[in-house]
């Protein structure tokens, strides 16, 4: 089985807990984008939904396949929201914004009762931060925002190199207009207390460690699609 198919899988089992008339939560990503993609069918087959978008990039997919979609403010509680992850753990924490959207993803999966977190195997680690963490900051005051970050990991005993996000040759800006640092910290023992400081500083707009977020995961492997509970 290869990266998309596991990728079709977790969106497939995910979709056996969408629900008629359901308020869903959509992620973003690639394996976001096969559950878009496998929902559109159920709704051309008569399923009723009405779904919250995390991003401009799957906004655009649910409204070319013909998922209904409203606002967060139009519907303010959601159901379920079902969105990738960049990284996962044992504990259902997780590592997201690799596709920039971090800071909607968690509105949005704050908002919502339930989230399922859909995956392929090679996401789930016993420890977060091979993958580097993306932060969301103001583009006000970036270099001190930069120092303020690397103080805070410095206390935790983390270190590493905080990129800025590019695309191309511009500097990459999400959807609410703001700019990203990769921080390369490496394992991340203690993700809460970092989660704790990152949040006390203010340029700092979000950041994508997901904690107490996610209420189970569906990882699928070569052997077919499992269940993680915290
Ligand atoms: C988007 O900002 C991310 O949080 C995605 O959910 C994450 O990057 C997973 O994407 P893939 O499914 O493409 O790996």
């Amino acid at each position: 089985m290869d990266a998309r198919e596991m990728k079709i899988k977790a969106a497939e089992a995910a979709l056996a807990y969408v629900e008629n008339g359901m308020r869903l939560g959509i992620g973003t990503g690639s394996t976001a984008e096969e559950f878009v993609r496998l929902l559109a069918e159920k709704v051309a087959d008569g399923l009723q939904v009405q779904g919250v978008p995390t991003s401009e990039r799957t906004a655009r997919l649910c409204l070319e396949l013909g998922v209904p979609l409203k606002s967060l403010d139009e519907l303010p509680e959601l159901d379920l929201t079902v969105d990738g992850a960049d990284e996962l753990d044992l504990q259902l924490r997780l590592i997201k914004g690799g596709g920039g959207a971090l800071l909607r993803e968690k509105i949005v999966a704050a908002a919502s009762q339930r989230m399922i977190v859909i995956a392929d195997e090679t996401k789930l680690v016993d420890t977060l931060g091979a993958f580097p963490l993306p932060i969301e900051v103001n583009a006000f005051g970036l270099t001190a925002t930069r120092i303020a970050v690397e103080r805070a990991a410095d206390r935790l005993g983390l270190s590493g190199d905080l990129k800025l996000r590019r695309s191309g040759e511009a500097v990459f800006t999400t959807d609410g207009g703001h700019h990203i640092l990769d921080a390369s910290f490496g394992r991340i023992p203690d993700a809460e207390a970092l989660a704790n400081r990152l949040n006390s500083i203010p340029g700092v707009v979000e950041h994508g460690l997901f904690i107490n977020l996610a209420s189970f995961a569906i990882i699928a492997g070569e052997a077919g699609a499992r269940t993680l509970k915290a």
